[in-house]
């Protein structure tokens, strides 16, 4: 943000200047905040790499001996060991160490570190610890693998019908995994491994003959080889290096390492969340993108929503797919990590570039999507299920400024009948931005407002941003130096201070175990007396963001627990904090209640700690357009619990794209409206009709929705398969659905969302690639099964977007309107059953309290919903998902459990079927005799076959329970 990099200067000034930046109208990063590759040493010699491997007799100067089995604890693991040569350095030796994971259907692991470096460094290895459940995965039993060599290369067997190959080539050093015999990946095909060696500043480097001072020849004086037709010419900056008017101490000097990895027969790659690119990456070699994608957490103002630019979080994974196979690769470093992407005739290449650290890669077997979030998932966890209320409607805007805003914000939203669940305080509810510490000016009694709104069924949520003021009478402050857990500088133990929201700061060091048990404690309702249970966090921020350091974050030189860089763990940062507010919120109330944390930065793994959403978007068409891609990328990576700032952060937007903005946010995982200070107040309420109506009832038809939006979210606290899933995951055979991302299904329900993301726009086309009949979720308009891949048009007028149901599903929504989701636990459910071509159709329902952990314990309902055509008659039918021990666990019996029971008796009040082609002479629920009500209307689909409204069976009350098993009769 452009007001966060004042430093001393002073506020009235800043505040002009950040206004005559908000009415200006062109918009645009900061570039010359942020280092491009060339402005960074490491990434100008490593790319360059590229360049040179174009030469004539470029090779790979490194080369592989014999592997041995890993001697290990666990003595039967399936691990290797090969000793890596380089002939630029005949003293420095490496190791490629070959793991096969126990878990993940065969998940392979490749790590390449220095070996017997007589200096006393060693390389960032734990980033595998913060990131996976388990940062050394169990192995597979030797046995499982089976290991032969042949002419110079190595090949592991492997995976459940041996069916994955892992060949390692010796020299040239290039690995390929294969799946069925055929080629899906090189692991240093191009040559461009290369693992920069520790060397000490002192022996090593000559100067330059007429060069500047600090130039140093990127050479070991061990070596009398000429280097540079690999490692390219001298570099000035290896051991210290200049950014704006940052130095950078490098103290360990160079250490870098690239390696290439291609999917051959791949058009497509997904992945590296987070950037405002398209979901299918172009090439970074000129044309759309110059730049590589780049990983470095940032806190960046006025983000572009087309660029390879960094954001403010980094999941280093990508899925190649083509329509034979996926495969995916994690590369588990937590340092600034760039990734070339080019698009030859043979499939995809991708050049990655890494600052410090070892080389962790990770590679997920496949064969598709869905197998690689569940491999993805076993690695590094999923996202537990939310609390329910977490899935409504979120209100924030900086700021509410006092209480009596906060409570007219919920008058005004009941007046209006308009459901909302969360109101959020941002940073000026806290005392001269002392988080913790509640403004008693504004918010006289914050327990009071809170039990206020708690006591309607909502909730709050204020932020807790990572930044502590510098000053002796603020209790955090204090208690952080005195348990020594202050992030430092260089040096190693002076406390490192910088600028943000308070003034002068520090931070926090959650690297630091001894942090951890004291953050917890922060949070206790004993500690923090001015917090309640229903009071939530946002976690702001934490890239870090430094409005004074380099980059707008921190030194790289600082000094993190364990004595590791900050350049080194810097990706990690925003997940540590995220960890540490989401633990201690677990173990605020006993027995534990469900936590919520939004935060901003994120690596791989911090879905397990809550939500994060895309920062500071800007109120324009085009950054609504392309919070779809973020959000699809940012769910298949993981992220399934996401969403923007509906409205756009900055700028005031018209009531046209306000309701676009809602329509778009009430389908996105994580749905809250929020505004930048000096935008003009734009609750729903405010705005006159037909807006104001049209964003209620937006507002209602994500409530609707919610047991939908539930549903899917347990399927992803399972196995981590998306809420939101692109075309790509859903049809994995249909290469032209590939590079789709304006559209998307909800979770595994059959909803087919397209926003509308630009102007005066009546209707969109929609893109359906299977051969099923579509309805239209509002007017029931059928588009008829096709076995040929097309485009609809689905209408768009102001009220309404495309919303389709794929025939085949069936949704459990609910229709009453609520003040608030928690309100709603005992309400009747409608069934909308969109029949397939075939006149069959399935869905599923997940159920439980909504916010304790008592469904770890087998309090929840989990039902099916079937549709089986039969003889003439169609039965409509509910289930149990899942049985334990021949009990079912989800239906109301003297064992079934207390959850189930609780809410027996909560009906269907509803069910519409949609596509029958007959009606119906007789409905009834199997067992009775009376009749059930029903309405019958033709429609204009003749028989299902051509386009127009469907055929809809309205039957009413049909008097069976949501838990319990049924059958309906439509004869
Ligand atoms: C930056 C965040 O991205 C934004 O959402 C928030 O309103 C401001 N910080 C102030 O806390």
């Amino acid at each position: 943000m452009k007001d966060h990099r004042l430093g001393a200067w002073s506020w009235p000034l800043a505040c002009l200047l950040l206004l005559a930046t908000l009415t200006s109208t062109t918009w645009a990063a900061k570039h010359g905040d942020f280092k491009t590759c060339s402005q960074s040493s490491f990434c100008r010699r490593l790319r360059s790499l590229s360049e040179r491997s174009q030469t004539a007799g470029f090779h790979s100067p490194y080369s592989l001996e014999e592997g041995q089995h890993s001697p290990s604890s666990q003595q039967d693991g399936a691990s290797w060991t090969f000793p890596i040569n380089t002939e630029l350095y005949s003293d420095i030796k490496f190791a490629l160490t070959v793991d096969f994971l126990e878990k993940g259907d065969g998940i392979a692991r490749l790590r390449v570190d220095e070996v017997g470096s007589k200096l006393p460094w060693k390389r960032y290895n734990e980033a595998a610890k913060w990131a996976l459940v388990d940062a050394e995965p169990a192995l597979t039993s030797v046995g499982n693998v089976k290991k032969g060599s042949s002419k110079g290369q190595t090949v592991f067997k492997y995976g459940a019908s041996g069916q994955l190959e892992l060949v390692i080539g010796h020299a040239p050093f290039k690995i390929t995994f294969r799946r069925d015999g055929e080629d899906v990946m090189y692991i240093n095909e191009r040559n461009l491994f290369h693992m920069e060696h520790f060397r000490s500043k002192e022996e090593t480097p000559a100067q330059v003959d007429g060069g500047s001072e600090d130039q140093q020849v990127f050479s070991a004086a061990s070596s009398k080889k000429d280097t540079a037709w690999f490692e390219g010419e001298p570099d000035g900056e290896l051991w210290e290096e200049r950014f704006s008017k940052w130095t950078d101490s490098k103290p360990k000097g160079p250490e870098a390492f690239s390696v290439d990895i291609s999917f051959p027969g791949v058009e497509h790659i997904f992945g590296l969340a987070e950037h405002a690119s398209p979901l299918s990456l172009p090439s970074t070699d000129g044309g759309r993108y110059t730049e590589p994608y780049r990983l470095w957490n940032v806190d960046i103002f006025e983000y572009e929503y087309d660029s390879t630019m960094a954001l403010y979080g980094a999941i280093p994974l990508v899925h190649a797919q083509n329509a034979k196979h996926s495969v995916g690769l994690l590369s588990l470093v937590a340092s600034e990590t760039l990734v070339d992407v080019t698009h030859p005739k043979s499939g995809v290449q991708t050049h990655w570039m890494s600052e410090s650290g070892i080389m962790d890669l990770l590679i997920l077997p496949g064969p598709d999507p869905s197998s690689l979030f569940k491999q993805y998932a076993s690695l590094t966890g999923t996202t537990d299920l939310p609390p329910q209320w977490a899935l409504g409607y979120h209100q924030c805007r900086w700021n509410y400024i006092d209480d009596t805003d906060v409570l007219e914000v919920q008058r005004r939203f009941d007046e209006e009948d308009i459901p909302l669940d969360v109101t959020w305080l941002d940073i000026e509810y806290a005392e001269e931005h002392r988080y913790f510490d509640w403004d008693k000016k504004h918010f006289p009694d914050p327990v009071k407002v809170q039990n206020e709104v708690g006591s309607k069924g909502r909730k709050m949520v204020a932020i807790v941003d990572p930044h502590i003021k510098r000053t002796e009478d603020f209790r955090i402050y204090k208690d952080a130096q005195e348990q020594n857990v202050i992030t430092k500088k260089a040096d190693g133990t002076t406390n490192f201070e910088g600028w943000c929201w308070t003034g002068s700061s520090v931070w926090v060091d959650f690297f630091n175990p001894a942090s951890w048990s004291w953050w917890k404690d922060m949070f206790s309702f004993n500690v923090w007396k001015d917090s309640t249970k229903y009071l939530y966090i946002w976690n702001d921020m934490n890239e870090p963001s430094v409005f004074d350091g380099p980059e707008i974050s921190m030194p790289r030189d600082n000094v993190h627990h364990g004595g590791w860089e900050h350049r080194d763990v810097h990706n990690i940062n925003g997940m540590m904090f995220h960890r540490a507010t989401h633990d201690a919120l677990v173990a605020r109330e006993e027995p534990a209640k469900r936590s919520f944390v939004l935060s901003r930065s994120f690596f791989a793994g911090s879905q397990r700690y809550g939500a994060i959403w895309t920062g500071d978007n800007m109120g324009t068409w085009e950054h609504m357009a392309g919070e779809t891609s973020m959000l699809l990328s940012l769910n298949i990576c993981g992220m399934t619990f996401c969403g923007a700032d509906v409205g756009g952060f900055f700028g005031n937007p018209t009531p046209e794209m306000l309701i676009r903005w809602y329509q778009a946010g009430a389908f996105m995982p994580f749905f809250r409206a929020h505004a930048h200070i000096d935008t003009k107040r734009r609750e729903p309420y405010l705005y006159d009709e037909p807006y104001k109506s049209i964003m209620r009832d937006t507002i209602r038809l994500r409530y609707t929705m919610l047991p939908v939006w539930y549903t899917a979210f347990h399927e992803a606290s399972l196995d981590g398969t998306p809420t939101m899933r692109p075309q790509y995951v859903v049809f994995p055979k249909d290469v032209n659905g590939f590079a789709i991302d304006d559209q998307y299904y909800v979770g595994g329900s059959g909803l087919l969302v397209k926003p509308i993301t630009a102007a005066s726009m009546n209707s969109a086309e929609v893109y359906l690639s299977d051969n099923q009949p579509y309805y239209n979720y509002f007017n029931h308009h059928m588009y008829p099964a096709s076995t040929s891949r097309r485009h609809v048009t689905v209408p768009a007028p102001l009220e309404t977007f495309p919303l389709l149901v794929q025939g085949g599903n069936i949704l459990p929504i609910r229709e009453r309107a609520r003040r608030a989701s928690t309100l709603m636990w005992r309400d009747p459910f409608t069934l909308v059953i969109a029949l397939g071509r075939g006149g069959e159709a399935e869905g599923e329902l997940y159920l439980d309290d909504g916010d304790s952990f008592g469904y770890q314990r087998g309090e929840y309902v989990w039902r099916g919903f079937r549709v089986v055509p039969e003889r003439g008659q169609t039965v409509v039918s509910s289930f149990a998902k899942v049985e334990e021990n021949g009990t079912s666990l989800t239906s109301y019996s003297a064992t079934g459990n207390e959850w189930a029971r609780k809410i027996d008796g909560v009906r269907v009040e509803k069910i519409v079927v949609l596509g029958l082609q007959k009606k119906p002479s007789k409905v009834s629920v199997d067992g009775e005799v009376t009749e059930l009500e029903w309405v019958w209307e033709a429609g204009k689909a003749a028989n299902g076959k051509s386009e127009g409204t469907a055929s809809r069976l309205t039957i009413k009350n049909p008097s069976v329970q949501i838990v319990r098993a049924w059958n309906i009769r439509i004869a």
